[in-house]
């Protein structure tokens, strides 16, 4: 049994219900359909949350970002329902839980400097005593990520390259000392070189200093390489989870069974996936699951 004490975040059957209003009538999607996980603060872990492009990754990110508020079903923090947290709660849970995003450079006004980036979460947080000690944690964290301070500070986010920003985010979040990162698609805009360098980052982070991480990715291969725990969406739902070794050596969902099977193959005989094949599988998804 968990013990209530070190769950950090829950999710108890939250449900994101999105309306879009045409000329002639309204429709309803529920990009998160009924979910429920819980973040342990004793046991920290990077968990991916996998699955197509619609099936309601980000999304769900956002819920446990505080960005969106659920339709349905409720998110605790510190077993605090979002909507009872007073004020100083409230900080708390937003310096805890951090976001890196796909694209960094959308996400910040680019009238200001990318110093402005780290000094802002510094003076909301009051994370440092002063000036000096303020610059030694910018530069720290700028260095963990394997940026030279003279070649990002001074700079706006439009001089500097999509992966430079895009570890500037890693830098970021870092420096606030979450207890959770929510990390969507933050590999998906740099090259295979890069991609490996973040992950490695985001790896160590997560092990020195205890941060658990939901890694949100259509890629199976990063997932594999980062995650211990996965999630697999399909439709809002999570259709499947557990290790992440197991999920992918032995898939029990056919959705899953159908992403796997789109990983490109080292092996250049072994052919991939034709697309009317594809198309057929996704028609028979929604069969029960192959036990
Ligand atoms: N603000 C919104 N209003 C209406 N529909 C939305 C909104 N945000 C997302 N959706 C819809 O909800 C569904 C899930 O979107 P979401 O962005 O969570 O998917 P995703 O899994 O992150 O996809 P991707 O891999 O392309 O980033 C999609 O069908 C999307 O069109
Ligand atoms: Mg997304």
């Amino acid at each position: 049994m968990t013990d209530k004490s070190s769950v950090l975040l829950e999710l108890s059957n939250v449900a994101k219900v999105f309306t879009t209003s045409g000329i002639f009538d309204k429709s309803e999607l529920r990009a998160v359909d009924t979910i429920s996980l819980k973040i342990e603060d004793s046991k920290p872990k990077i968990t991916a949350l996998a699955g197509e492009s619609g099936s309601g990754k980000t999304t769900l990110g956002k819920l446990i970002l505080g960005l969106l508020s659920p339709t349905e079903g409720e998110i605790f923090y510190r077993s605090k329902s979002l909507y009872d947290l007073n004020s100083s709660e409230k900080k708390q849970y937003r310096q805890d839980v951090q976001a890196i995003f796909q694209d960094p450079f959308s996400v910040y006004n680019p009238f200001y400097k990318v110093d402005h980036l780290f000094e802002a979460p510094i003076k909301k947080f009051k994370i440092t005593k002063n000036k000096d000690e303020a610059r030694q944690l910018i530069e720290d964290s700028i260095e963990t990520v394997g940026l030279r301070v003279s070649e990002t500070l001074g700079r706006y986010p439009h001089q500097l390259s999509g992966g430079q920003r895009q570890r500037i985010m890693v830098a970021r979040a870092l420096m606030v000392k979450p207890k959770i990162i929510v990390a969507d698609e933050p590999v998906s805009m740099v090259d295979a070189s890069l991609r490996a360098t973040i992950l490695e980052a985001l790896r160590t982070i997560h092990e020195k200093e205890n941060i658990s991480m939901i890694y949100i990715t259509h890629d199976l291969n990063t997932a594999y390489q980062i995650a211990e725990d996965i999630k697999i969406m399909y439709h809002g739902e999570v259709v499947e989870e557990g290790g992440v070794d197991d999920v992918i050596n032995n898939p029990k969902h056919p959705y899953t069974q159908l992403l796997i099977n789109c990983i490109p193959k080292p092996n250049p005989k072994e052919k991939w996936i034709e697309k009317k094949k594809l198309q057929e599988l996704i028609s028979n998804l929604d069969k029960p699951i192959i036990e």
